[in-house]
């Protein structure tokens, strides 16, 4: 099989594609001869090297691919050969095959491509979790979205306006007439230096309701100052450490020295909460995260949810969607196609 690896922390010049033994699938996986695998931040950030949760170099990354299943493992009676799946994958998915655990492949929805159906675990499941299981969000109250044009933000937005919500949203100024006519209420551009402000004018001094931040640092203390009372602050990325396409020891510390610390009596004297999310280590609540998934794919299917692909390169061009996603440039999501062999 063919794969992308990082042999060694660095700039997206690092990325190399190789050939590696096909993978047999242990028992309770099945193998997957991959179509499209998605491109996701933690990528960039792995490549980095300053991603904890990836294991050294060398390294394939890859949290989710859409192909077809190829080879069940010892004990699969769930799946079966031939099947059209979107699966997560811990690690790996840079690769025309993959395995993962059984669980953890679902069947595709019939109407989109194998790119759209690729973009659909990470950012979908993420959104889902952090406005639903933690955010609580309600119909009526208001979300604000950083990152809103990106993989992440813009499932976040479709899904946080099926629930009737209003979203403001952050994002670079020149995805902002796109992310109105996906439905946005309000697009701010993160880096003018008035977004607190045009918030506090937005909710008429109130603040909002719930806070999806995946930058991290001195956004968290900012967003939790923004919150009305029992709003809520999901915090799950740190993207703000990330400048330019070499690891900055200065960006990631000042990142670091800006997170603030949360204090009990503060949040129950304001009555404000700060949760947090990492999806992947989430493996273990597969179970719990199931019906959530089908959920998602249940609304997919049924034209509700439509994933936004901002472009697709071929896998032997992974350096290019990373420069992509590192110059702030998509718009929706970064999908790697595979060519069958
Ligand atoms: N904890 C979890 O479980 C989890 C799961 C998935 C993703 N995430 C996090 O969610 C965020 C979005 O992930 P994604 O995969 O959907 O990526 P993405 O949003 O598709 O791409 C990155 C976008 O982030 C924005 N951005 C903000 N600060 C940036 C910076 N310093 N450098 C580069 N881009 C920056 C840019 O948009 P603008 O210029 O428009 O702001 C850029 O287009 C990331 O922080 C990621 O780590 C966390």
């Amino acid at each position: 099989m063919r794969q992308i690896v990082i042999p060694r922390h660095g700039p997206p010049e690092v990325l190399l594609q190789r050939e590696a033994p096909d993978p047999l699938p242990a028992p309770g996986e099945v193998r997957i001869a991959v179509r499209a695998a998605g491109v996701n931040f933690a990528d960039v950030m792995a490549r980095l090297g300053i991603y904890p949760d990836a294991p050294p170099p060398p390294l394939v990354v890859g949290y989710e691919v859409a192909g077809i299943i190829d080879a069940l493992g010892q004990g699969v009676a769930t799946h079966h050969l031939g099947q059209r799946v979107v699966a997560f994958t811990r690690f790996g998915g840079y690769a025309s095959m993959a395995v993962t655990r059984a669980d953890f492949a679902f069947t595709a929805p019939a109407c989109l491509s194998d790119i759209e159906a690729a973009a659909i675990p990470v950012n979908y499941l993420t959104a889902l979790v952090a406005l639903d299981k933690l955010g609580n969000l309600g119909p009526g109250e208001t979300v604000l979205v950083h990152g809103a044009g990106g993989g992440v933000g813009i499932a976040a937005l479709q899904l946080a306006r099926l629930r009737r919500a209003t979203v403001i949203g952050t994002a670079s100024a020149a995805k902002h007439e796109a992310l109105r006519a996906l439905g946005i209420d309000h697009a701010i551009d993160p880096r003018d230096g008035g977004m607190a402000a045009a918030i506090r004018r937005l909710t008429a001094g109130r603040g909002v309701d719930v806070i999806l931040d995946p930058v991290g640092g001195a956004s968290l203390a900012e967003g939790y100052s923004l919150l009305a009372p029992l709003g809520r602050l999901v915090a799950y990325g740190a993207s703000s450490a990330v400048r330019g396409e070499r690891r900055s020891w200065w960006r990631i510390l000042r990142t670091l020295a800006a997170m603030p610390r949360f204090r009990p009596l503060a949040l129950m004297n304001d009555n404000r909460g700060v949760l947090g999310l990492n999806l992947g280590r989430l493996w273990d609540e597969v179970p719990r995260l199931t019906p959530a998934m089908h959920g998602l794919l249940d609304d997919v299917a049924a034209g509700r949810l439509k994933p936004v692909i901002d472009r697709s390169f071929p896998l032997d061009r992974a350096a290019d969607a990373h420069r992509l996603l590192q110059a702030r440039g998509n718009l929706g999501k970064v999908v790697l196609s595979v060519e069958p062999p």
